[in-house]
């Protein structure tokens, strides 16, 4: 793409992350570098952390990493665990994959426990899993992005500690778009990246570490150096990062956590609840399948669609992005072929599911498949029509 072009203007992302940045955090990023050890920078870094722990719903540690999610995720991995140290990974799709084989590469003995594809893990079979063998840690995803799923992240949780397991979580598409109280249901790490739900760009990575991943911690034998929590205690007494932070993504954090404050937990969690049922409302109403059948388990981040029969899902974003500039995601792993996503996650509102429903259908219709209804159906779950 030409640098400068109108293009970059009108692109409208619709994509589980990277996705829309406000233009007042943008802003932020423009900032004057400052000192990384000096006082404005320890008070900047101060209010932003005393925002995310805000959003986690935690009154313990929350350390901020120059990383994207997936550093987030070595580090809860390293900082709790031991080579040998027996695992049980819930996977869901290719983000759950990921950890566990974050975990084996650091020499942990991993079990998995998958689900079918499209459908959450289920507790009790969690709970019979638990009853097998003593493990160390669950790795949970709670949101898993590829497949569109939401897991039963409160239940399983609680099955876990009751037997005196820690629970490792990549909230990654879960914190700040869906309710996720750490501390209430005593969740050990919880992972986020600031491209999601904290509507900023990429470049940050949050983990609340609870006490008992504090102890776990003391022990733990995993080489670790860049991500080692104790330094990163250690110089957030000052208000600062071990190694140089990303000082202008720091910005945009302070920035954003402003704008998520303002509009508040309860609004946050709704607005994100809504846009997923006018998604998945707009795109039954073309006769379109979901992946995720069942509402219950559906994401509040990403909603995955089948194309109609004959249609590529390669093709249709293609045409969707030409015609209208809208970025729709692909699928992942062994969905590549055959599912495209539609993210609401962040900064998007209700007018941007109508856009997005609209300029699906009149390509769909363009492809030969008369896709109608599907904008009504999602605006009638904004006001709805008396029968
Ligand atoms: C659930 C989940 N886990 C992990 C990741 C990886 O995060 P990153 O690409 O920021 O490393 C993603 C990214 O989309 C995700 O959605």
């Amino acid at each position: 793409m030409k640098k400068g072009s109108a293009v970059y203007d009108n692109i409208r992302l619709m994509l589980p992350g990277p996705t829309p940045v406000p233009p007042s955090v943008l802003q932020a990023q423009a900032l004057p570098m400052i000192n990384h050890r000096g006082k404005e920078f320890s008070q900047l870094l101060s209010e932003a952390v005393e925002g995310v722990k805000w959003v986690y719903q935690t009154k313990g540690d929350v350390l901020l990493l120059t990383s994207s999610g997936t550093g987030g995720l070595e580090s809860a991995i390293v900082n709790v665990l031991s080579p040998g140290d027996p695992v049980l990974a819930l996977v869901t799709g290719e983000f759950g994959e990921r950890f566990a084989k974050i975990a084996e590469t650091f020499g942990a003995s991993v079990d998995r426990l998958k689900s079918e594809t499209g459908k959450a893990i289920e507790t009790d079979e969690v709970k019979k899993q638990l009853t097998q063998k003593k493990y160390k840690a669950l790795l949970i995803t709670h949101n898993e992005t590829s497949t569109a799923v939401m897991n039963p992240i409160e239940e399983i949780a609680k099955a876990a500690k009751e037997r005196g397991i820690l629970v490792l979580v990549d909230g990654i598409t879960s914190v700040g778009v869906v309710d996720l109280p750490v501390d209430e249901w005593g969740l050990d790490i919880v992972v986020s990246g600031s491209q999601k739900g904290f509507m900023m760009p990429p470049g940050l990575a949050f983990v609340s570490v609870s006490p008992d991943a504090w102890k776990a911690h003391q022990e733990a034998k995993m080489p670790r150096f860049y991500w080692d929590y104790s330094r990163f205690l250690l110089f957030a007494d000052k208000g600062q990062t071990p190694w140089t932070p990303a000082i202008s993504t720091v910005y945009a954090l302070h920035r954003a956590v402003e704008l998520l404050r303002e509009e508040g937990l309860e609004n946050i969690f709704a607005r994100h609840e809504l846009l997923t049922k006018m998604v998945r409302a707009g795109v039954r109403a073309m006769g379109l399948k979901l992946l995720v059948e069942e509402d219950r388990i559906a994401s509040r981040a990403v909603t995955a669609v089948f194309p109609p029969d004959g249609i590529s899902p390669h093709q249709l974003r293609a045409k969707v992005q030409e015609k209208f500039g809208i970025v729709l995601a692909g699928g992942q792993g062994g969905l590549k072929d055959s599912i495209f996503r539609i993210g609401h996650i962040g900064n998007y509102r209700p007018a941007d599911i109508l856009i997005a429903l609209a300029a699906l259908e009149v390509v769909l219709r363009e492809m030969g498949y008369e896709a109608h209804g599907g904008v009504e159906a999602a605006q009638n779950l904004m006001s709805p029509v008396p029968a």
